[in-house]
C-alpha cells in the first residue's frame, strides 16, 4: 500500500515525504508549478529511498485515474494548491480553479477508487481576525482577507459535507500556522521563484545580500512591540504532525478531524529579526514602512488539540528555525 503526496515536491510536501519515508512508500505527483525536480534528487539522498513520481497535474482527473490505477493508494495528503497571498487577490478564479476544482477532482477519483482516508493541508488564515487569541479549533473560523484563504475554508466545508453525506471517509484538517525553517541536511527548504511573501524568506535574502534591506510592514499594531505576531513552527515539525495525522487516520475506522498545528507561541516581526540574527551572527537590515494590507496584528495557536489527540508536540525553536533557514541558502548559494 502507498500514501499518495499531491505537491509531493514541494516545500511542506517535500520534508513530509522524507518523515512519511521511514515507514511508507510513497507515490508523489507534481507539476513543478512552485517547486524543482532535484527536490526528488535530495529526497533520495536524505532518506536512501525512492518515491514513485508522476510529473502532471493533480487536478487533471485521467492524470489522476492512471496514478490510482497503477498503485494501491491506501491513504491520500492534499499539499498541492497555489498559497501565495497577493497573487491570490490580483487572480482569483485561478486560485478558485486550482485548489477547490482540484480538490473536488482528487475526491472524486479517490471516491471511485474507494481511498478514503485524506489528510488536508489547511491553513490558519481560514480563523481570519481572530476574536481572541491564542486560537483553539472551536475559535470562529470565516471572514478571511482574501482568496488564497477562502479557498482553504471552502474545502474545510466541502470535506465537512463530504463527510456527512458519507460517513465512512476518514478525514483530516490539518490547520498550519506559520511554517518556516530548512531540512537540517540543508538540502531541501524554502526558496519562492522570485521576490518573496513571507517573512523569514525575505530576511535570509536581505542577511545573504540578495536583496538590499526588509520593510516591516507596519509597528502600530496591538502588539508587545507594536510589529505583527505569528506562530512560526518549523517545517519539520509541521512536517511530523502529519505523520501522527496518518496514525490517527490508521487508528480510526472513520471520522473527520481538525487539528492546529502551531507552537502555541507568538513572536513578533521584531522577535524574529532578533532570533534570525543571534542564531546565525548576520545582520538583518530594515525599515518600519506602511502596514501590508489584509495584515491582522496577532495570529498564534493553542495546540492542546493536537498535543492531546495526535501525540505530538512542537519541538523545535525560533532560532532552530533561522539557524536551518540560513543553512538552506548558504548552502544552495555556495553550488
Ligand atoms: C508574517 C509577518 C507580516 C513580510 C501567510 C498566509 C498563511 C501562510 C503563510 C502560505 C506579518 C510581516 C512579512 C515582509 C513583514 N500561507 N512581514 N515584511 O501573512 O502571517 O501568513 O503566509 O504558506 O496562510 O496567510 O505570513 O510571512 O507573509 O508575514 O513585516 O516583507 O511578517 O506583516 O506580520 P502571514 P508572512
Amino acid at each position: 500500500m502507498s500514501i499518495l503526496l499531491t505537491g509531493g515536491a514541494g516545500y511542506i510536501g517535500s520534508h513530509t515525504a522524507i518523515e512519511l519515508l521511514e515507514n511508507n512508500d510513497l507515490v508523489v505527483i507534481d507539476d513543478f508549478s512552485n517547486s524543482k525536480p532535484e527536490v526528488l534528487d535530495a529526497i533520495k539522498e536524505i532518506t536512501n529511498k525512492e518515491v514513485k513520481f508522476y510529473e502532471g497535474d493533480y487536478s487533471d482527473k485521467g492524470f489522476l485515474e492512471k496514478v490510482f490505477n497503477e498503485n494501491e493508494i491506501d491513504a491520500v495528503i492534499n499539499f498541492a494548491g497555489f498559497k501565495a497571498v497577493g497573487e491570490s487577490v490580483k487572480e482569483p478564479l485561478k486560485y478558485y480553479d486550482n485548489n477547490i476544482g482540484g480538490c473536488i477532482h482528487l475526491l472524486e477519483v479517490m471516491q471511485k477508487h474507494n481511498v478514503k482516508k485524506f489528510i488536508f493541508s489547511s491553513s490558519a488564515t481560514v480563523y481570519g481576525k481572530p476574536d481572541v487569541v491564542p486560537i483553539t479549533e472551536e475559535s470562529k473560523v470565516g471572514g478571511t482577507t482574501n482568496p488564497y484563504g477562502t479557498t482553504k475554508l471552502f474545502i474545510e466545508r466541502i470535506l465537512e459535507d463530504l463527510y456527512k453525506s458519507d460517513n465512512t471517509w476518514d478525514i483530516c484538517i490539518l490547520r498550519y500556522f506559520n511554517p518556516v525553517g530548512s531540512h537540517p541536511s540543508g538540502l531541501i527548504g524554502e526558496d519562492p521563484n522570485g521576490i518573496p511573501n513571507n517573512l523569514m524568506p525575505y530576511i535570509v535574502r536581505v542577511a545573504a545580500g540578495q536583496l538590499e534591506q526588509l520593510t516591516v510592514f507596519g509597528n502600530d499594531y496591538n502588539t508587545h512591540d507594536g510589529t505583527g505576531v505569528r506562530d512560526y513552527i518549523h517545517v519539520v515539525d509541521l512536517a511530523k504532525g502529519h505523520v501522527k495525522a496518518l496514525e490517527k487516520l490508521n487508528k480510526e475506522d472513520s471520522g473527520l478531524f481538525i487539528y492546529n498545528l502551531g507552537t502555541g507561541t507568538g513572536y513578533s516581526v521584531l522577535d524574529m529579526i532578533n532570533a534570525f540574527e543571534k542564531a546565525t551572527n548576520k545582520k538583518v537590515n530594515y525599515v518600519i514602512g506602511p502596514r501590508r494590507e489584509g495584515d491582522i496584528d496577532e495570529c498564534y495557536s493553542d495546540p492542546t488539540k493536537a498535543n492531546n489527540e495526535l501525540n505530538w508536540k512542537a519541538e523545535l525553536t525560533i532560532e532552530d528555525m533561522c539557524r536551518d533557514s540560513w543553512n538552506y541558502i548558504e548552502k544552495k548559494n555556495s553550488k
